[in-house]
């Protein structure tokens, strides 16, 4: 008699202790596969592309200042940019005029081959790199198309 409990005990026992780890690893593997299933932040932005100039306007050689307007959820926005030429064998890149440190407007100085923040004194280089004062990192780069009928930039929307 003492024995059959023990017996049904263990099997109990072993019973519990199976839907436990089966219980637990059925969670670590929603876990994992839900993680990974479920697209980042990252991947769940809309970019909008936006006309800029004419392709003959877009600078071999130094930078242009450009106002372009886009529509982000049902609001008119402009934004100013800039597109800088690095010469004929470098293709020419789109820089957000927004300063990362707190978000004023850079200027582009010809005389000081720089980009100036006017609220801080940030500056940074013709190719959007700090070079002195708070900003934390570069000036942010847009993805710029230059085709037959025009330079686009890809503008995040969403
Ligand atoms: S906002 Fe540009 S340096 Fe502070």
């Amino acid at each position: 008699m003492i024995k059959s409990t023990t017996t049904l005990s263990r099997r109990i026992f072993f019973k519990r202790t199976t839907a436990i780890c089966v219980g637990f690893g059925t969670i670590l593997v929603a876990l994992i596969t839900g993680r990974f299933a479920t697209p980042s932040k990252k991947d769940l932005r809309i970019f909008q592309r936006v006309r800029v100039c004419d392709e003959a306007q877009v600078p071999i050689l130094g930078v242009k200042s450009f106002e372009i307007s886009y529509l982000q959820q049902l609001r008119q926005m402009t934004q100013r940019i800039f597109l800088v030429g690095q010469g004929m064998d470098t293709p020419p890149k789109a820089l957000s005029a927004i300063c990362t440190h707190l978000g004023c407007q850079v200027e582009w100085k010809r005389d000081q081959e720089a980009f100036v923040c006017p609220c801080h004194k940030g500056t940074y280089a013709m190719d959007g790199t700090v070079l002195s004062g708070p900003p934390p990192i570069p000036l942010h780069e847009l993805t710029l198309t230059v085709l037959p009928d025009g330079a686009f930039v890809d503008v995040q929307v969403g």
